[in-house]
């Protein structure tokens, strides 16, 4: 019915989330708990880290998302939490709360693909998105062109042969000695603001591929020769540059968004043309993932999206990062049709996952 409560739990990669969705759409709770700090500190993820981060924070994170949706774990009707892709360090830490929870209430249990969750949140914000519809997931790990048939059915037409987008954003920022506080990319974002996008002479990665594939690594290395060409040096931060190293800096930085960007344009061009001769039906192309976050991205693949008669949809940033209500709501979406683990014995010893 539409008075399911779904507590839904992330922990994949480097955030810690939890939240309560209900079944009509409502977002009840949303908690976030960014590591983005603990990484800049340490460059980079380290398996064993961010485990330990996301076991320090899991229980609080999961209280929070209870206590501010004014709930207990007797009020659910089930709990969902991503099983993959990701660290399974990290995954572990979700799944084993996720079935502590559920032994304790007696809860079932939906087990998420993190792909299908970023795509599947933008059903909770368009109720007009009905399947078939294409979806385009840009991350940090992943970049995806699928046709989503059906729930569970989808099918892959590219995806990257080296690296994802938010991954060359996240090494331009380093390597322009951005505030690594933050991700990269917001960074890059706002810096490509103040920069010339045609500067940089960058060419657009597998122009002769006439494939809906992706690949950032040869963009990455043309940024690096950029930036040492520039004697850009990333030890120092761009809060200590001289003005005219930092209008290179942002140069770089808006030459590299341009060309990443007309990369995804091309793809999902290609995309939807043979996206459409396998159905005509379909009506929108979803962006998703913590890249879709950026406005420029959004504004150029809408303009794409338009042009080839489709409409775009992009939930809001908050829900295009990594966070608990994709998960909640895609374990509504495998719950309404029976998809779940019964509940797991509630005595389960801690050792069992
Ligand atoms: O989906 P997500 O939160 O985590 C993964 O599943 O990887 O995506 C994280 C990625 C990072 O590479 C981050 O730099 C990028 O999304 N990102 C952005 C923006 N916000 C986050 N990239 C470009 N512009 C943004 N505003
Ligand atoms: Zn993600």
């Amino acid at each position: 019915g539409d008075g399911l409560l779904v507590l839904g739990i992330e922990t994949s990669c480097d955030d810690t989330a939890a939240a309560v969705v209900r079944s009509n759409g409502e977002i009840l709770s949303q908690i976030v708990c960014s590591q983005a700090d603990l990484l800049a500190r340490y460059g980079g993820v380290a398996p064993k880290m961010a485990e330990e981060a996301h076991a320090k924070v899991i229980d609080q994170v999961i209280q929070g998302a209870l206590n501010k949706a004014n709930l207990t774990g007797k009020d659910l009707s089930a709990v969902a939490v991503t099983i993959g892709p990701g660290l399974s360090l990290c995954l572990r830490v979700g799944v084993r709360k996720a079935r502590e929870i559920a032994g304790n209430f007696q809860l079932p249990i939906i087990g998420v693909h993190h792909m299908e969750a970023h795509a599947l949140v933008a059903r909770l914000i368009e109720k007009e998105l009905q399947f078939p519809f294409m979806a385009l997931l840009i991350s940090g790990g992943h970049n995806l062109l699928v046709l989503a048939l059906d729930l569970g059915h989808y099918i892959q037409l590219g995806t990257t042969i080296d690296d994802a987008i938010g991954e060359a954003y996240d090494k331009t920022a380093k390597w322009l000695g951005l505030d690594m506080r933050k991700s990269g990319g917001p960074a890059i974002e706002e810096l490509a603001r103040e920069g010339n996008a045609e500067s940089v002479n960058f060419s657009i990665p597998m122009k002769q591929h006439k494939d809906c594939n992706f690949s950032y690594a040869g963009l990455k290395t043309q940024v690096r020769l950029a930036i040492a060409s520039k004697n850009i040096d990333a030890d120092i931060p761009i809060v200590s540059a001289s003005s005219e190293d930092r209008r290179s800096r942002a140069d770089i930085a808006a030459s590299f968004q341009r060309t990443a960007v007309l990369h995804l344009e091309e793809r999902c061009e290609r995309a939807i043309e043979w996206a459409l001769k396998i159905d005509a039906s379909i009506k929108f192309l979803v962006v998703s993932g913590g890249v879709a976050s950026n406005q420029y991205v959004r504004t150029r693949l809408d303009q794409v999206v338009k042009s080839k008669g489709l409409q775009l949809v992009c939930p809001p940033p908050s829900l295009c990062t990594d966070n608990g209500v994709m998960v909640a709501w895609t374990g509504i979406e495998h719950f309404r049709v029976g998809r779940f683990d019964p509940p797991p014995p509630a005595d389960e010893p801690e050792d069992a996952v």
